[in-house]
């Protein structure tokens, strides 16, 4: 049997190839993965404990809020409280950012959706859990500023799909990593090293439903992807769209539609960690004219059009976005 690698492991080899890394990084990175563990565990058995459908509330965004989602929240909140190396974290399920007076000198500040999918949840459609980690800008408690830095200042994003397995995928800028959850001694072991997303893509995923509220590039670009027989496939968990995106190829879209001329997806703690990975795996990801990582963020909750996947069907949307003229602020 070859040697497994878990992810404990496989990060502290890591840490021995930077001299003066003092670990903080590895113990979060660490950290992120128990809560994976735990997370992964309720989002299995939720049918029997009571923890599907609506919890009677709504987040920042104005959606409504799923028992899974706070119960991701409140896991990863604690989980990172109790790391003791994040001095705050910001979290699509709260409304402003969350210090931990307790860590406050600590050098790193955390993002994520602690659920990402929640319409699947109660379907047993695959979800998620997305994260972005970055060097705090501040001293002291943490403030707004730590959480608004371009997604390019990254130091690790990654995410969690509670799947067929449950996956947990990261990178800390030097390439992309899988690990799969071994249930039988509950740890994840190595099993996607160096995760390249294929060159040439031929599936797009997109809410086709709202095919008349897009602007008429992204209309163009799907008749040509009928045109050329391309597949079409869209669970509507960004997470797994993405990660199929990532191991087959293709593209992953949420462009603006009129309803929605800002997009629907959030910048902070949804499109910069994954866009993140899908460049270090090879791929683009952009707003249809900017990368993604290099947006300007103001706002913790704020919302891009995104484009991510192969390089020739990010290119695909591009040019058609371009020659039309309708980028994402010139919805008819
Ligand atoms: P969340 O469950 O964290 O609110 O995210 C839902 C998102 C994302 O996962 C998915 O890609 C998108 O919403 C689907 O939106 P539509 O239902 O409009 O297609
Ligand atoms: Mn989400
Ligand atoms: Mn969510």
């Amino acid at each position: 049997m070859n040697k497994l690698i878990t992810l404990d492991e496989f990060i502290w080899q890591k840490q021995k190839d930077f001299p003066f890394a003092t670990g903080e990084l590895s113990g979060l990175l660490r950290d992120l993965g128990l809560a994976a563990k735990i997370i992964s565990r309720e989002v299995n058995r939720a049918g029997l404990a009571n923890i599907i459908g609506g919890a009677d509330q709504e987040n920042a965004s104005g959606e409504s809020v799923q028992k899974l989602d706070l119960l991701a929240d409140n896991l990863l909140i604690s989980c990172l409280k109790n790391s003791g190396e994040c001095c705050g974290v910001a979290s699509e399920e709260q409304d402003s950012f969350v210090a931990i007076p307790s860590s406050k000198n600590a050098k790193y500040v955390v993002l994520f959706d602690p659920l990402d999918g929640s319409s699947n949840i109660d379907v047993n459609v695959s979800i998620g859990t997305i994260f972005a980690i970055y060097r705090r800008v501040s001293e002291g408690e943490c403030t707004l500023q730590d959480f608004l830095q371009d997604g390019v200042e990254q130091v690790a994003s990654g995410y969690v799909i509670y799947g067929s397995s449950t996956m947990l995928v990261y990178t800390t800028g030097n390439g992309v990593n899988g690990f799969t959850l071994e249930q039988s001694i509950g740890e994840f072991c190595l099993s996607h090293p160096n995760i390249q997303i294929p060159r040439e893509g031929k599936i797009y995923s997109l809410n086709a439903s709202q095919y008349k509220n897009f602007g008429l590039g992204i209309q163009n670009f799907v008749e040509e992807c009928t045109d050329l027989n391309y597949n079409f496939r869209y669970i509507g968990s960004m997470v797994a769209d993405v990660h199929r995106t990532l191991i087959k190829g293709g593209i992953f879209l949420y462009p603006a539609t009129k309803k929605r001329p800002e997009g629907k997806l959030r910048l902070l703690y949804e499109c910069n960690p994954l866009a993140f990975i899908i460049e270090q795996a090879g791929g683009l990801a952009t707003n249809g004219q900017q990368r993604i990582l290099e947006l300007e963020s103001t706002q913790l909750h704020q919302r891009t059009p995104v484009f991510m996947g192969s390089p020739n069907m990010v290119e695909m949307v591009e040019k058609h976005l371009a020659d039309t003229n309708t980028t994402t602020s010139t919805i008819k």
